[in-house]
């Protein structure tokens, strides 16, 4: 798998690659995905997806989507953790990655293929909308966290779980020669893209300067595992989104 910005590019000049280039290769690894996940974070994948559906869940009958579900291990924790009469969506680019969700999960969650960019969904029908690990994976952040802000009630949250920029500089040299080595070496070539989509990802008033200009609002931002890993939860102020709450309402009865 070639990418524009090159293996040992310098990553300022990188860019992230098209869209489409990023779905093939999550599609050409969506087998192995899981047992590379769990491999590379040595078993601590779990975890990290854990405390995301617990931010995410604050009440019963909740509308919640994850956006960019991959194998659907964070959507089937939502559903888990959500209370009774809530409902779970799960949307990704990739067909493959779409249907080993779609396996895991059953009936316990609904899957759609679908971008970022342009959600199937109407406006302000979700009360939160989780994306682990998606971000960094965009050609464009910030159209996707503008239409996880569109697809989001006024007051709801959105919650982004993303490799950290500031851990520790020894833990970092560990981080950067651990995903450089072994990321290929444990998942193959497409994981070269690992290291470098960490590096090209900018650090953390970048990213919160993009939520702000989608309208997001930054409660929260938690380091996990000394830094290795950043959680963000957002909020959607009160007034956002109230033009969208007839179709919103005649959607949740639907679903
Ligand atoms: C690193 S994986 C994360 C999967 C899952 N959220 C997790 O935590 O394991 C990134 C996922 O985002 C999907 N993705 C990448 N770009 C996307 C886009 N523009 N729209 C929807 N999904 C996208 C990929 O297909 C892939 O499944």
């Amino acid at each position: 798998m070639e990418f524009p910005c090159g293996h040992d590019g310098d990553p300022v000049k990188g860019q992230v690659p098209d869209t489409l280039v990023i779905e093939a290769l999550f599609s050409s690894i969506a087998g192995a995905y899981d047992r590379v996940n769990w491999l590379l974070s040595l078993g601590r994948y779990g975890r990290w997806l854990d405390e995301a559906a617990r931010q995410a869940c604050d009440g019963a009958e909740l509308r919640l989507l994850d956006v960019g579900t991959g194998t659907g291990e964070l959507a089937l924790r939502l559903a888990g953790r959500a209370g009774p009469g809530s409902v779970v969506w799960g949307v990704d680019c990739s067909e493959p990655m779409i249907s080993r969700a779609r396996q895991k999960a059953g009936r316990r969650v609904r899957f759609a293929r679908g971008y970022a960019e342009s959600l199937p969904f109407p406006g302000g029908c979700f009360d939160c909308v989780c994306m682990s690990f998606v971000l960094r994976n965009l050609p464009r952040p910030q159209p996707a966290l503008a239409e996880a802000a569109r697809v989001t009630r006024a007051g709801g949250r959105l919650i982004v779980l993303e490799l950290g920029k500031h851990p520790p500089p020894l833990l970092d040299r560990f981080i950067r020669a651990h995903l450089r080595h072994w990321a290929p070496l444990l998942g193959g070539e497409p994981y070269r893209w690992l290291d470098l989509s960490r590096q090209l990802f900018p650090p953390a008033y970048i990213q919160d300067r993009w939520l702000a200009g989608a309208g997001w609002v930054v409660e929260h931002r938690a380091r996990l595992a000394w830094g290795l890993v950043e959680l963000v939860r957002a909020s959607l102020p009160g007034q956002v989104g109230e033009h969208h709450a007839g179709r919103r309402q005649e959607w949740r009865e639907q679903h």
